[in-house]
């Protein structure tokens, strides 16, 4: 089901049962929430206690005439299923919806997302108060989406959990004779007998087996899908046919959000950048591709449901976040194809883990303050976008991001065990494809890679069944691939593929990968073109971390290594197959070396950009597309006011001016018809 609105959300979480002994606060939130423009808060997240304070006694008055009143005021509601965080008597009745540990010692009542996910008493719980709250304020003229819950995550190794690992395990692989061999159990004499003896992975057991270790990642997915699946199911069956959401985070590696993201909706994440600690560009690249990888998960348009107005409380160093930055990085979400930026919070608590952690109303509680200004400000300019809202960013360059071949890779114990840096790796590409002024999907390797025209598969490992035939049809129907050292590696369950790598590949690629050199964090090596060379590349690059050593079997060698015994042997290289081509980089070029190779491919394979010309620097272009208008959507992340390069033909501006120079983090759309 679509979740579309015809305004871009703006407000954030917002806990009023926090302050339900100053009714004089609660209306001057309501106040200051329509003076800031906001229409949206989310309520109910961490509110199970005020719900439900004893078991099966309800409370839901206080919450119902607070959403009458913030409807009376046009405030939509996003509304919370409160299992992030149980009651103390949950607890104490029922220790089994306590986690346990990798250890296996069981935790104590305290925190938050620290329940287990297979115990039948928690999911009967949470049945429960699910039903309730859908039946009762399901149906409430507020209420436009289901929040799922609060950011899944975590693993339990309870012996429910244990149980629930065996049986997936026994439909995976059938037999316990199929396992062993998947998990290649011979090792060290570790083969199993029966499917009984399996144990989730433990510091004081076994954690050598990786195809367990795999698994385990791989049901700890399922089942807290599975947990998420079962609180949707309650809320049907109750009765609301509402889209639903989840809160997702940055980059999380625990769960693979590709498969979560099938059971909602819509995708929504929480987002807390650290401006201040880079070139506010660098920080941009790096948020920016994980809003396209929310964007990505469905190809739809995502919500950002969570950011902070001011300084956040919990990480190394709070920044406040600077003039002009609560506004540039809510418009980010807005550029990269999200229909709202949302806060956490609206009213700073007054106590506990987060009484610092920034909000939209702090303690002093006053519309004077700069945050609050700044918050207006952005309310005001996501009023003006209404029309963007459902409009699709459509790109023709994709980088594949596959969970399951990272945590296979950061498991495997190989070249390089100091880091292999592979989140920086993906960055590098995007980085350089967005200076190009490319939109920029990231796909997993189930994902369809119909409509791209370039695909880049920076050290993808696994090649789970099915992959390599994909990336070859896409090369074959004149797809361009750069594919990287480190691919095809190993299988689903981390055996090593023989017969060399990448595995069924090496004739679309035209090379084998022979052996990889692990170099120190000190170590470097260079890039150096090949005279002559079919990219017209003529500087020289360094290289660091790991250094692939190929042998040529069709493809023409474009860069070699300039030093050490693998002097002057291939390190980039290019096969025509089909229609397409495939290019190989050998080793970790520095940032400047994927700036070039992607600037000289795409000019090679007359790919444009958005725009023409070059894009200044600092500057982001992202385009939105819907019925026939494209919205072009600049922002300045760069410290000087930049020229905005146009797109051919008439233009008209939504926001800001074109030609106007855009002062850093200010924004600008304009459209055009394509029809
Ligand atoms: C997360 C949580 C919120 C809050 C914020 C603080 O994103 O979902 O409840 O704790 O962090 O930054
Ligand atoms: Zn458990």
């Amino acid at each position: 089901m679509d979740f579309t609105t015809e305004r871009m959300l703006h407000g954030g979480d917002y806990n009023p049962e926090q302050w339900l002994d100053r009714p004089d606060l609660l209306e001057k939130d309501l106040e200051m929430l329509q003076e800031a423009g906001c229409n949206t808060v989310t309520l109910g997240v961490f509110s199970w206690a005020v719900l439900e304070p004893e078991e099966g006694a309800f409370s839901f008055g206080w919450l119902e005439e607070i959403m009458d009143r913030l409807y009376e005021r046009g405030i939509w509601v996003i509304l919370a299923t409160p299992s992030g965080a149980r009651p103390r008597w949950l607890a104490d009745r029922y220790p089994e919806v306590l986690r346990m540990d990798e250890a296996r010692r069981r935790d104590l009542f305290g925190g938050r997302h620290n329940h287990c996910f297979t115990s039948p008493v928690y999911r009967e719980k949470v049945r429960r108060i699910n039903t309730e709250l859908a039946k009762r304020l399901g149906r409430h003229p507020s209420v436009i989406l289901w929040h799922i819950s609060n950011e899944y995550g975590g693993e339990c190794h309870c012996p429910l959990c244990q149980e629930a690992f065996r049986n997936w395990l026994r439909k995976r692989y059938g037999s316990i004779e199929e396992l062993n061999r998947r998990w290649c159990t011979t090792f060290w004499s570790h083969t199993y007998q029966s499917f009984d003896q399996i144990e989730s992975p433990s510091s004081r057991g076994e954690r050598m087996l990786h195809g367990l270790n795999l698994d385990w990642k791989r049901f700890v997915t399922y089942q807290t899908t599975d947990f998420m699946k079962a609180e949707i199911t309650a809320l049907r069956e109750a009765g609301s046919a509402l889209p639903v959401t989840a809160n997702f985070m940055y980059y999380f590696k625990g769960l693979d959000y590709f498969k979560m993201a099938r059971e909602l909706d819509v995708v929504s994440w929480d987002t807390y950048p650290l401006w201040e600690k880079k070139a506010p560009i660098e920080i941009a690249y790096d948020n920016g591709m994980c809003h396209d990888l929310m964007r990505s998960l469905k190809k739809k348009p995502f919500l950002q449901m969570e950011s902070c107005p001011s300084s956040t409380n919990w990480q190394g160093v709070s920044k406040l976040k600077r003039p002009g930055v609560l506004f540039a990085q809510s418009m980010q979400a807005v550029a990269h194809g999200g229909d709202g930026a949302l806060y956490f919070q609206i009213r700073q608590s007054r106590g506990a883990s987060e009484k610092f952690h920034g909000a939209v109303i702090d303690h002093y509680g006053g519309n004077d303050t700069r945050v609050f200004r700044e918050v207006c400000r952005t309310g005001e300019a996501l009023e003006k976008l209404g029309e963007l809202c459902a409009s699709q960013v459509k790109s023709q360059a994709a980088i594949l991001y596959d969970w399951e071949s990272q945590w296979a890779m950061e498991d495997s114990q190989g070249p390089r065990n100091d880091g292999l840096h592979y989140q920086e790796a993906v960055l590098k590409f995007y980085r350089a494809f967005r200076k190009r002024g490319l939109n920029v999907d990231l796909a997993d390797q189930d994902s369809s890679l119909e409509g791209y025209r370039i695909l880049a598969v920076p050290m993808c490992y696994q090649f789970r069944e099915g992959f390599a035939q994909k990336v070859r049809r896409f090369t074959q129907q004149g797809g361009i691939l750069v594919m990287t050292y480190w691919s095809g590696i190993a299988d689903e369950t981390d055996r090593c593929y023989l017969g060399g790598v990448p595995h069924g590949l090496m004739d679309v690629l035209g090379i084998r990968s022979a052996e990889i050199d692990g170099l120190y964090d000190w170590e470097e090596n260079q890039l150096i073109p090949e005279e002559k060379n079919e990219l017209g590349i003529t500087r020289s690059f360094r290289c660091k971390y790991l250094c692939d050593l190929v042998e040529l079997r069709g493809a023409k060698s474009v860069m070699a290594y300039g030093k050490d015994f693998y002097q002057g042997t291939p390190a980039l290289t290019v096969n025509r197959y089909g229609k397409g081509s495939a290019w190989y980089v050998a080793a970790d070029g520095e940032e400047a070396f994927y700036e070039e190779l992607i600037r000289l491919l795409l000019k090679k394979e007359k790919i444009k950009g958005a725009v023409p010309g070059e894009i200044p620097e600092g500057l982001e272009v992202t385009t939105r597309e819907k019925e026939g208008t494209v919205y072009y959507i600049y922002q300045n992340f760069g410290r000087e006011p930049a020229r905005l390069p146009l797109p051919e033909g008439k233009v008209f501006a939504v926001y800001g001016e074109a030609e106007e120079l855009l002062e850093p983090y200010g924004l600008a759309i304009l459209k055009q018809t394509t029809e």
